[in-house]
C-alpha cells in the first residue's frame, strides 16, 4: 500500500515537472523576443505556437489601438495585426529589445506594420524606422495590406532599440517586432546590416502560407513564388536534412520545391526591380544574394550542372548539385538598381537549370556611431533611478543630433560624448547616484531645484574640487555633503527622541513638536523653491550692480570688504559680499574656491548661492541672514535678550556646522575666522557659519605673507596659530570654545575696561574665577538668573576644554557637539533638533 502510494506519487511528480516544461518549453522560444504591439496580454499565436508578449515592458510611450482588418486584401489573418501602437507624442519613440545572448551577435529584427484605418481618416502615415542610432526604412504603404521590414543586425551594445521617428507625415505605428538570435557564421556581416529585399520559396503554391517557425528555427519568412512559364517541382516524400550538409537550416518545405526551365538549353533568368515592385527609377544599390539548390529529382542521366550570373557577371560561379543535398551559394557584394540573376545548365547536364530558394539583401550603412557605451550606461542609470519620463529621453541619449536628449549636450566625436547635463527642477528625488562621475567627459552638471537626499558622492566632489566639473546643487533642501551623511544620522536620533518623548511625557507636547516641524518643514520647502529659480552659472558684475540696486545699501563689513543688501529678480533677498581690491592675489584660487563653495550646503553654513568672477569684480552672493549676527544679539545695547535655550540652540547649530567642515568635508574645511560676529541668525534665530572656506584660497596663494591674509582676529587665535601661523582643526575648536565663553558671558572676546582705557582677553578674566568655582559670577547678567545651574556648568566645562593652551589637549568638534547636545537637556537625551 505505501509502497503503491509512494509510486504514485513518483509519477505524479513527474509528470508535474514535465507539463511545467512543456509550459516553459511553449512559453519561451530562445533566443527569441516576440512583441505584439498594443495587445492587452500575452499569448500564443495558432499558427506559429510562438509566444507573443505586450509591449509595455519594452517601451514607456505610445499607446494602443485596435486595428479594423476589414479592408485586408490579404488572406494572412494573422493575430499580430489586430491591434497597434501608436505614437501621436515625441519625434523618436523607441522600444529597447535586450536579447540575452548580448552584443557583437546577428540577430534577425522584423517590424511588422498593417495600417487598419484607426481615426477611420483613410490617410496612410509615413515614419522611418531607425535600427539604434541609424536610419533603416521609411515605412510608406498605401495600401491595405501587412508588410514587415526585416533585417540582419550586429549589434554594438546588449540593448537594440527599435525606433520610430515622426516626420511630419502622420501619426507613426507598429503592429509587431520580433527579434531572433541567429548564429554568427551564416550571415556574416562586418560592418552594416542586411536588410531582406526578397526572401523567396520558389515552387511553393501562391496560396500556401509562407514558411516560417517552427519550420524555420530561425523564424525566416519564406514567401511562395511562382512563374507559369516555368515547371514547378516538388518532392513530397520526408527528405532528412542532417545540419552537416544544411549549415544555413533551410527548412525542408522550402528546399523541397523548386524551379526548373522548360528546355534545357534555356536560361532561368530572374529580373527583380526594387523597392517592393516599384517601377519607378531606383538608385544603385549594394546587394548580397543567397541561392539555395537541392535535387529534388532522382535522375536518371548526369548530374546537374549549373552555371550562375548575377548582374553581368559581377558574381559568377558553377555548381553541381547531388540528389537531395543542400548547397547554398553566397553572392560576393554585387551592385545596380536590380538583381539579374541568370542560371544555365551547362552542355555535360543535359538537364534545365533549377532554383529552390533565393535571398535578396540589400547592404546598408551604418554611418552613425553611438555614443560612448559608458556614458549610455550611467545616464540610462540615472533615468531608471529617478524615474525620468521625458518624451526625448529615448533611443540614444547624443545620436542622431536632431534628437539628443532634453536637457543635455554632447560632444560630437568618435565616439560622441555627453558634456553637460541640467536636471534642475525636475522633482528627483533619492541619492545622487555614484554613475554620475563616470560621464567622463561631463564638464557641467546642474542638479539644482530637487529633492536629492544623501551626500554627494566622493568621486563627483573630487571632479569639482580638480575643477573639471561646474555642479550645482542649489534648491535641494535634504541634501548633505558629508560622508558619512551626518544629516541622516540625525533624524534616526531625532526618531528615538521623539518616541522617548512620547513614552516620558505627554501626546500633547509631541504634537506640538510635529506641528512645529511640519511649519518648518514647509518653510524650508518653500525657501528651496525660491532657490531654485537662481541661475547656477558666474554672475556677471552688471548682474551684480542690478542686484544691489548699484551697491545702495551696504548691511555689513567684513575682512574681505563691504557687504551690501540684495534682491534677485524673484525678491529673494541676498547678501552680496564684495571682495576689496587687497584681496584679489588670490583671484585663481577664489575661482575654484568660489566653486566648491557652491556645492556646500548645510542647514548650519550660510549658503553661496552664487559668485562673480570677472577678474576684475569678485563677488559672493548669499543667503539673507535676517537677524545679523551673534556678536550683536549678546552686545550689552541689543534690546533683546537671547534666553539660556536659545543661547544653548545657537551653540549647538554653529558646532554642528563646523562639525560638517571638519569631519563632513573632504578634505575638510579648517574655517580659520570663527567668530561671533561669523555666526550669523536667520529670521528663527537658526545659526549659522559664514565665512568659511575662503580663507583658504586667499592663504594658499603665499603662504609667507601671514600679515596680509585676511584670517584670524584677535581674541579668537589659538596660541599655536599666533606664535606659527598654523592653523588646524584645533584652532577652529579653540575659536569656538571663546565663542561659548561669549555666549556663557555676554562679553565680547577681547573686554573694554569700563572708562575704555584699557583691554583684557576674555580668558584672563574668566578663568581665576571658574577655578575659584564661582560661576554665577562670569554668567551673564542680561540672563537674570534663568538658566539650569547644571547646564551651565557642563558648557563652562566643554568652554574651557576647547581653549586649552595645548592643542592636542582639545576635543574633536564632534566630541564637544555631542557634549552640548547632553547639555541641551537636562534629562540626558536630545530633544530639540528637527530634522529641518
Ligand atoms: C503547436 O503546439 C501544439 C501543442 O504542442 C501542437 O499540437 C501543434 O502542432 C503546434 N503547431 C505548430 C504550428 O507547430
Ligand atoms: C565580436 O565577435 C567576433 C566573433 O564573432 C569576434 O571576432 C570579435 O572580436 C568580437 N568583437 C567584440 C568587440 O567583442
Ligand atoms: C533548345 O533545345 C530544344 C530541344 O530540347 C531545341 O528544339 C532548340 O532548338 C534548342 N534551342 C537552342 C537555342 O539551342
Ligand atoms: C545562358 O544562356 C543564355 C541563352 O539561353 C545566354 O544568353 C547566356 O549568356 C547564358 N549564360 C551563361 C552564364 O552561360
Ligand atoms: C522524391 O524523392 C523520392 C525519394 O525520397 C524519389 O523516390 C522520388 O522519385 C522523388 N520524386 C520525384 C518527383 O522526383
Ligand atoms: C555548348 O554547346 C553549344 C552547342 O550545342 C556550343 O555552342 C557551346 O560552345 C557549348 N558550350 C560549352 C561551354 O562547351
Ligand atoms: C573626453 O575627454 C578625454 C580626456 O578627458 C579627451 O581625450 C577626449 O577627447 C574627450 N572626448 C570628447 C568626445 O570630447
Ligand atoms: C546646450 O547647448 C545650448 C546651445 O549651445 C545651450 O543653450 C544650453 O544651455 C546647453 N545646455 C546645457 C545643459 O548645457
Amino acid at each position: 500500500m505505501t509502497k503503491e502510494r509512494s509510486i504514485t506519487a513518483f509519477w505524479v511528480a513527474l509528470l508535474a515537472s514535465l507539463a511545467s516544461a512543456l509550459v516553459l518549453g511553449i512559453q519561451a522560444q530562445p533566443g527569441f523576443i516576440s512583441i505584439d504591439c498594443g495587445a492587452s496580454n500575452e499569448y500564443i499565436d495558432e499558427n506559429t505556437n510562438i509566444t507573443y508578449k505586450m509591449d509595455d515592458g519594452f517601451i514607456g510611450s505610445g499607446k494602443n489601438v485596435l486595428m479594423s482588418r476589414s479592408r485586408a486584401f490579404d488572406q494572412n489573418n494573422l493575430q499580430i495585426l489586430n491591434d497597434a501602437r501608436i505614437f501621436p507624442d515625441g519625434m523618436r519613440n523607441c522600444y529597447t529589445l535586450k536579447p540575452d545572448q548580448g552584443k557583437n551577435r546577428t540577430y534577425l529584427i522584423r517590424a511588422w506594420f498593417w495600417f487598419g484605418n484607426y481615426d477611420g481618416k483613410d490617410q496612410f502615415p509615413s515614419f522611418d524606422l531607425y535600427v539604434d542610432v541609424n536610419y533603416w526604412y521609411t515605412v510608406d504603404y498605401t495600401f491595405y495590406m501587412s508588410v514587415s521590414e526585416e533585417i540582419m543586425y550586429v549589434s554594438k551594445a546588449d540593448d537594440i532599440q527599435v525606433c520610430l521617428v515622426n516626420t511630419g507625415n502622420g501619426v507613426p505605428f507598429i503592429s509587431a517586432l520580433e527579434l531572433r538570435a541567429l548564429d554568427d557564421d551564416i550571415y556574416p556581416l562586418r560592418s552594416g546590416l542586411l536588410r531582406v529585399s526578397q526572401r523567396l520559396s520558389l515552387g511553393r503554391s501562391l496560396v500556401a502560407n509562407p514558411v516560417r517557425y517552427p519550420d524555420d528555427v530561425y523564424d525566416r519568412v519564406w514567401s511562395s513564388w511562382t512563374d507559369v512559364n516555368w515547371h514547378m517541382l516538388e518532392n513530397t516524400s520526408a527528405i532528412d536534412l542532417s545540419d552537416k550538409n544544411n549549415a544555413y537550416k533551410v527548412p525542408e518545405e522550402v528546399l523541397r520545391t523548386a524551379l526548373a526551365t522548360i528546355n534545357s538549353n534555356s536560361s532561368l533568368y530572374f529580373l527583380r526591380t526594387f523597392d517592393r515592385g516599384s517601377l519607378a527609377w531606383a538608385p544603385p544599390k549594394k546587394w548580397i544574394v543567397y541561392l539555395h539548390f537541392m535535387e529534388i529529382e532522382r535522375l536518371s542521366g548526369p548530374k546537374r550542372e549549373l552555371t550562375i550570373s548575377i548582374n553581368d557577371n559581377q558574381f559568377t560561379e558553377t555548381v553541381s548539385l547531388e540528389y537531395l543535398k543542400p548547397v547554398a551559394v553566397v553572392s560576393t557584394l554585387v551592385s545596380g538598381p536590380h538583381i539579374i540573376l541568370s542560371i544555365n545548365s551547362t552542355n555535360k547536364s543535359g538537364n534545365p537549370p533549377i532554383l529552390n530558394a533565393v535571398e535578396i539583401y540589400n547592404v546598408g550603412d551604418l554611418p552613425i556611431v553611438p555614443t560612448a557605451q559608458d556614458d549610455v550606461k550611467a545616464i540610462n542609470d540615472i533615468k531608471a533611478m529617478y524615474h525620468i519620463k521625458s518624451e526625448s529621453w529615448q533611443g540614444d541619449p547624443c545620436v542622431p543630433s536632431e534628437f539628443t536628449w532634453d536637457g543635455l549636450n554632447c560632444s560630437y566625436g568618435n565616439p560622441p560624448r555627453i558634456i553637460s547635463l541640467d536636471l534642475s527642477n525636475n522633482q528627483l528625488a533619492g541619492a545622487i547616484p555614484e554613475t554620475l562621475a563616470e560621464l567622463p567627459n561631463l564638464t557641467f552638471l546642474d542638479l539644482s531645484g530637487n529633492n536629492l537626499i544623501g551626500s554627494v558622492p566622493e568621486a563627483l566632489r573630487k571632479k569639482v574640487v580638480e575643477n573639471h566639473l561646474y555642479m550645482s546643487l542649489i534648491g535641494n533642501a535634504d541634501l548633505c555633503l558629508a560622508d558619512p551623511c551626518l544629516h541622516k544620522k540625525k533624524q534616526n536620533t531625532i526618531h528615538v527622541s521623539i518616541v522617548t518623548l512620547v513614552s516620558g511625557f505627554s501626546a500633547v507636547l509631541f504634537g506640538a513638536l510635529a506641528i512645529i516641524w511640519l511649519i518648518k518643514r514647509k518653510q524650508i520647502a518653500e525657501s528651496s523653491k525660491r532657490m531654485l529659480k537662481l541661475k547656477n552659472r558666474p554672475f556677471e558684475y552688471g548682474e551684480v550692480s542690478k542686484i544691489t540696486a548699484n551697491f545702495g545699501r551696504v548691511i555689513g563689513e567684513g575682512g574681505f570688504g563691504k557687504v551690501y543688501h540684495g534682491t534677485l529678480d524673484d525678491d529673494t533677498v541676498v547678501a552680496v559680499k564684495m571682495l576689496s581690491e587687497s584681496s584679489k592675489q588670490g583671484y585663481k584660487e577664489f575661482q575654484a574656491e568660489a566653486q566648491l563653495l557652491v556645492i556646500i550646503h548645510h542647514r548650519n553654513l550660510v549658503s553661496l548661492f552664487g559668485y562673480c568672477d570677472d577678474s576684475k569684480h569678485m563677488a559672493l552672493i548669499y543667503e539673507y541672514m535676517a537677524n545679523g549676527n551673534l556678536r550683536q544679539h549678546l552686545s550689552d545695547d541689543h534690546p533683546k535678550v537671547l534666553t539660556w535655550s536659545k543661547r544653548l540652540q545657537i551653540a549647538t547649530d554653529a558646532a554642528q556646522g563646523l562639525d560638517y567642515l571638519h569631519n563632513g568635508c573632504k578634505p575638510p574645511i579648517i574655517h580659520r575666522d570663527l567668530k561671533t560676529s561669523n555666526i550669523l541668525l536667520n529670521e528663527d534665530f537658526q545659526a549659522k557659519i559664514a565665512d568659511f572656506g575662503l580663507s583658504r584660497a586667499f592663504a594658499a596663494e603665499n603662504d609667507s605673507r601671514v600679515s596680509t591674509r585676511p584670517a584670524g582676529t584677535i581674541g579668537y587665535l589659538s596660541p599655536e596659530f599666533q606664535s606659527s601661523g598654523n592653523c588646524d582643526k584645533k584652532s577652529d575648536v579653540y575659536s569656538f570654545g571663546i565663542v561659548l565663553f561669549e555666549l556663557i558671558t555676554g562679553q565680547p572676546a577681547i573686554m573694554r575696561s569700563r572708562d575704555g582705557s584699557s583691554f583684557k582677553h576674555i580668558l584672563e578674566w574668566l578663568i581665576p574665577i571658574i577655578e575659584s568655582g564661582d560661576i554665577l559670577r562670569i554668567l551673564d547678567p542680561r540672563l537674570q538668573g534663568e538658566f539650569n545651574i547644571n547646564s551651565a556648568w557642563k558648557v563652562v566645562e566643554i568652554a574651557m576644554s576647547c581653549t586649552q593652551p595645548r592643542a592636542i589637549d582639545r576635543p574633536d568638534i564632534n566630541h564637544v557637539l555631542a557634549e552640548l547636545k547632553d547639555s541641551l537637556c537636562p534629562y540626558g537625551k536630545v530633544a530639540e533638533n528637527f530634522p529641518i
